[in-house]
This record gives structure tokens, sequence and C-alpha cells, in this order.
């Protein structure tokens, strides 16, 4: 059942209305500035709304519309909204294990690695993978190409600067990884921020690439998607599922979030488990 954006309780009518005015954002925001977001779940739009009407002390959804066509900074207050950016570097320790395990001792035959990291964020992802790559030897026969809808994440992901309170947590994570070294090798402490290791950018390119309308733009040996599929929708996901089937070569290697799966889905038997439980794939037709 839909819940009211602001909270209060709405009549049936009411309920409808901003549906309604849901549905006309929406639209309003794909006509005017081409970004699709029409078939994002409606849950978690809803609850990004319901945030950002708060954020902007607007009541109605058609005032937030209104908004946001006519101020560029309120359009970018929405992107930004919209595009939940929450990350971490290693995040869920367990998948980077599995993927030295067993994604790993593939890439070993490849003489060349391609890699597509979609949905980076600020590049905490990105940056994880190099640092794996390295430590595995395998960093200088690897591209990651790190892509995000959002251009002003990836303006900060380039820079790779993380706040130095978060390294703590980061360094937890990469230990639980199956890393080895000392976590603070990687990047040098200025003042509050953590500035990573310049060398761990230098196969990495970071660039804008929207999973709903852009189609495929090169053949790939890994591709992690991991945190994004969770806010489409079950059509999106599929489309979504095709561009990165489409994306892989043979044998090569998915992996997607903890509430993701290629199970139960038109692609699944496209796919075998390299590891289930770290939803890690290989394409196997
Ligand atoms: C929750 S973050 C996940 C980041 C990282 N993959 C992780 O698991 O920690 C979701 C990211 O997906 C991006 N995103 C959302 N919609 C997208 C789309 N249509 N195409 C590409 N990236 C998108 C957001 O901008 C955001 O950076």
């Amino acid at each position: 059942m839909a819940v009211p954006l602001n909270k209060r309780r709405a009549s049936k009518d009411e309920e409808a209305v901003e549906a309604l005015e849901l549905e006309l954002l929406l639209e309003a925001v794909y006509r005017h500035y081409g970004y699709d977001f029409r078939n994002y779940a409606r849950t978690s739009i809803r609850r990004r709304i319901a945030k950002l009407l708060s954020e902007e002390g607007l009541v109605t959804v058609s005032g937030l519309q209104e908004r946001v066509l006519h101020d560029a900074s309120a359009w970018d207050r929405f992107l930004q909204g919209i595009s939940v950016s929450v990350s971490a570097m290693f995040r869920d320790p367990h998948f980077f294990l599995a993927f030295r395990r067993r994604a790993v001792p593939l890439l070993r035959t490849y003489p060349f690695i391609r890699i597509w990291q979609a949905g980076c964020s600020l590049g905490e992802e990105a940056y994880s993978l190099a640092i794996l790559l390295e430590e595995e030897g395998l960093y200088d026969r690897s591209l990651i190409y790190a892509t995000d809808i959002n251009e002003a994440t990836l303006r900060q992901a380039r820079e790779a600067i993380f706040p130095a309170d978060l390294m703590q947590k980061y360094t937890q994570n990469y230990l639980a990884s199956g890393g080895q070294q000392s976590f603070s090798e990687y990047y040098t402490a200025r003042y509050e921020y953590a500035v990573m290791r310049p060398a761990l950018k230098r196969d990495i390119v970071f660039s804008q690439h929207n999973l709903v309308s852009d189609g495929a733009f090169n053949e790939f040996n890994v591709i992690l998607c991991r945190n994004v599929m969770i806010y489409f929708d079950r059509s999106l996901q599929n489309r979504v599922h095709e561009l990165f089937h489409e994306s892989l070569e043979m044998f090569g290697v998915i992996g997607l979030g903890h509430k993701e799966s290629m199970r139960f889905t038109p692609f699944e038997d496209r796919f075998e488990d390299l590891d289930a439980a770290e939803r890690l794939y290989r394409k196997v037709r």
C-alpha cells in the first residue's frame, strides 16, 4: 500500500493525487533533462522524494517539480538525492574475499583484463578492486572502466580523496576481504582527509554511463554492478541483465550486490554460480 510521502494520514484520493504527481515529476525530468527514473522501484523513489521534499521545505511533489524544472541548483540536488551514492571500500568484505578466491584464478589466464564497474559512486569499489588486483599481481594488465550516472560523484571519484575518519572502517573491511598488507600504505593522511596513492588511479577510467539509456561500449572479462539494480523495477533490471550479458565475453565474471541475484531472472541459465552466496557468477552461454 502506498505510504503518504509527507507522512501525514492521506485519504485514498490524496494518495492517488500524490502517485499521479510522482509520475508527472519523473516524466517531466525525463523530457526536460533526459534522465529516465521512470522505472526505478517506487518504494525507494518515494522515500527519496519524501526526503527531498523535507530538505527543500516543500509540501507537494508538484512544488518539487516546478522547482526542479526552473532552478538548476534544485536539479543538481534532485539528481544527487535520487542517485543514492552510499558506498564503502571493500564493502561486504566477503564478496571481495570470494572474488580473490574464485575470480582471480580465472583472471590469471588472461593476457589483459577489462573490467566494467558500473555504478561506481565515489570510486570506493574501483579503488578497492585496484588494490586487490595490485596485490594479486594483475593490476598492470588490467583496465577498470568505472562508470556512474552522476557526473558530480565521478568528479569526486577522480580526486580519490576520502574523509580520514572512514579509514578505520575501511581497514577492517580490507583485512576481512583477505588483504595482507597494511591498508595505510594505500593512502596518505592529509589533515582530515586520506588521499589514495596516485598509482592506484593509473588503470581506472572514470566516465559517465547511464544503465537505463546507454548501450554496450566494450566487451569485458569482469563486470561488477553492486547495489545499483536494487533501485530498479523488474523490467529495468531485465534490461540491464541483457546489457551485461551482451557486454561480457564468454566465461566472463559478473558480481552483484548481496540483495541482487541472477537467479529467477530471464538470464539465469546463461550464468553459472562461482559463489552463489556472494552473488558471483560466470557467463556460460
Ligand atoms: C548505492 S550506490 C552503489 C555503489 C557501489 N557499487 C557499492 O556497491 O558500494 C549506487 C550508485 O549507482 C548509481 N546509479 C544509479 N542509477 C544509475 C544508472 N541508471 N546508471 C548508472 N549508475 C547509476 C548512483 O549514482 C550511485 O553512485
